[in-house]
């Protein structure tokens, strides 16, 4: 084992100790101490669900990149495993990029990543160059390939940028490998390659699957493709976003494009959409299980509003709640993953009850909770202008969703949360117009709330940072409505 991942292995196994287990999430997963960004080889090995991810385990903050690692049974309860690789060869020395992990034939664990390494170039400019590379193990330690890189700038197609080259995603296929990887266009706009391999050591460039031509950010990072509900689905992380209407926003994004795989494995495009329609969520990565499910989880967080941190914490980042995912109406669906039902506590259910202000029902309240309320109007005509939620509630700090049913607008928003940074607090989310009626089903889990609308046809998150003792849940009309309302709490 290399000095760096000893050092890091020894580090995080004394730091974490110091972590206070009130400080974690029950359910998301956060870094072992330090910074968390992207899940990187997400995926099923020896019985166990494995979640690495990028890790700076000496910072909150971004910083030379390991892999972090954690396994699971049920990707709801999680136990850490020691730092999988570190920044510690010539082509990886600044930063061990994201990727992704698959069972070899050999029984192996095969972990595919980008190595990252600055350059100088004839004109004194510093630029990051960007290869793939790849390392073999036992699901706990991991040694690099001799040969490393695997995939070099060489092995670009004409056009292809080398110093945006990353996070290379792999599967299996009639008994081949094959990978989409990032890449920005030397003149600057996005697209996803795809290379194939017999034996996960020796690629072959295969084809562009997608090019942005300009249409949604620059670089697309965190590339995956897979089929669902017989269609093809790409979903990317775009960087350097303009907004559009309410489907995109400013800066870094998700999209899910949705089409079909024609003759010659050609990807016709049909669809795109927001993955996640609140403030953070970004990098998702996907596996399909042992029972069919494809399943989803991303960082519950935005680079742009890293700002909203509490700086007395010991970690940085985490992931999302696990989400099922369907293709539905060449929608993009999205649930909770059903494990959630083995953590439920106790259970408040109240039907139809009259709103025609403010009011908060006895026993709902927590900072750990799965929540699912439905509205509609008293009559057939709209009978209220807003409805509102709000939630990890002191009195002083609180976060809010309003749902406003003229212009089927659902709003998330954080602005008194406790937050005392400049960044984006709200966002907007237009719904489908169902004549007043709504479900909003909220997942949370002390630092997130994640909103999943009308079972899961748009999802919202965002992290808060609010006291936790902040358990305050009450509900509001402005005008008069009807609300049935099913809290579960959530317990380990
Ligand atoms: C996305 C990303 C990836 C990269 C990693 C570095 O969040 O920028 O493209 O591999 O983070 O930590």
């Amino acid at each position: 084992m290399s000095e760096l991942l000893d050092k890091a292995r020894e580090y995080e196994s004394k730091k974490e100790k110091t972590i206070a287990e009130e400080l974690r999430p029950l359910f998301h997963l956060i870094p072992r101490c330090g910074w968390m960004n992207d899940p990187n080889g997400f995926s099923f090995y020896n019985g166990k669900y494995h979640m690495f991810y990028q890790y700076n385990p000496y910072k909150t903050e971004w910083g030379p990149m390991h892999w972090g690692h954690a396994v699971s049974e049920d990707l709801l309860t999680w136990d850490y495993l020691p730092a999988a690789i570190a920044p510690d060869e010539e082509y990886d020395t600044d930063g061990c990029f994201s990727g992704s992990a698959i069972e070899m034939e050999d029984g192996k664990q095969m972990l595919v990543y980008t190595g990252v390494r600055r350059e100088e170039d004839e004109d004194g400019n510093w630029h990051d160059i960007q290869t793939q590379c790849i390392a073999f193990g036992d699901g706990k330690d991991y040694v690099k390939y001799k040969n490393n890189p695997v995939i070099k700038s060489e092995s670009l197609p004409e056009g292809a940028g080398k110093y945006d080259f990353r996070d290379p995603k792999i599967w299996k296929e009639n008994g081949m490998y094959h990978i989409v990887v990032g890449n920005k266009t030397a003149d600057g706009d996005g697209q996803i390659l795809q290379y194939s391999s017999e034996d996960g050591i020796n690629w072959n460039y295969e084809k562009v699957v997608i090019k942005n031509n300009n249409r949604f950010g620059a670089m697309w990072e965190c590339p995956d493709y897979f089929n669902l509900d017989g269609k093809q689905v790409l979903m990317a992380s775009p960087q350097d976003m303009l907004p559009e209407e309410l489907e995109f926003h400013n800066g870094n994004g998700t999209i899910c494009v949705i089409g079909t795989l024609g003759k010659e494995g050609i990807f016709s495009e049909e669809n795109c959409q927001a993955i996640d329609y609140g403030i953070d969520f970004y990098a998702p990565q996907t596996i399909l299980t042992k029972d069919g499910r494809r399943i989803m989880i991303g960082w519950l967080q935005n680079w742009d509003t890293c700002g909203i941190r509490r700086d007395d914490f010991p970690w940085f980042g985490q992931m999302s709640f696990p989400r099922e995912i369907a293709i539905r109406a060449g929608r993009l669906l999205q649930k909770p993953i059903s494990e959630i039902v083995n953590y439920y506590g106790k259970r408040i259910s109240r039907k139809s009850v009259l709103i025609t202000d403010s009011c908060s029902l006895s026993s709902i309240e927590g900072r750990c909770v799965d929540m699912t309320v439905k509205v509609k109007s008293t009559g057939a005509n709209l009978s209220y202008k807003k409805f509102e939620i709000k939630f990890a509630d002191n009195g002083k700090a609180y976060s809010k969703i309003a749902f406003n049913p003229e212009e089927s607008i659902v709003k998330i928003d954080r602005k008194h949360s406790g937050s005392r940074r400049a960044v984006v607090h709200q966002r907007r989310c237009r719904v489908s117009d169902n004549k007043g009626e709504i479900t909003l089903r909220l997942i949370l889990d002390r630092y997130s709330m994640e909103l999943f609308i009308n079972d899961g046809e748009q999802v919202m998150s965002m992290g808060i940072y609010t006291d936790i003792r902040a358990e305050g849940i009450s509900f509001k009309a402005f005008g008069e409505l009807l609300m049935d309302v099913t809290m579960h709490e959530l317990k380990r």
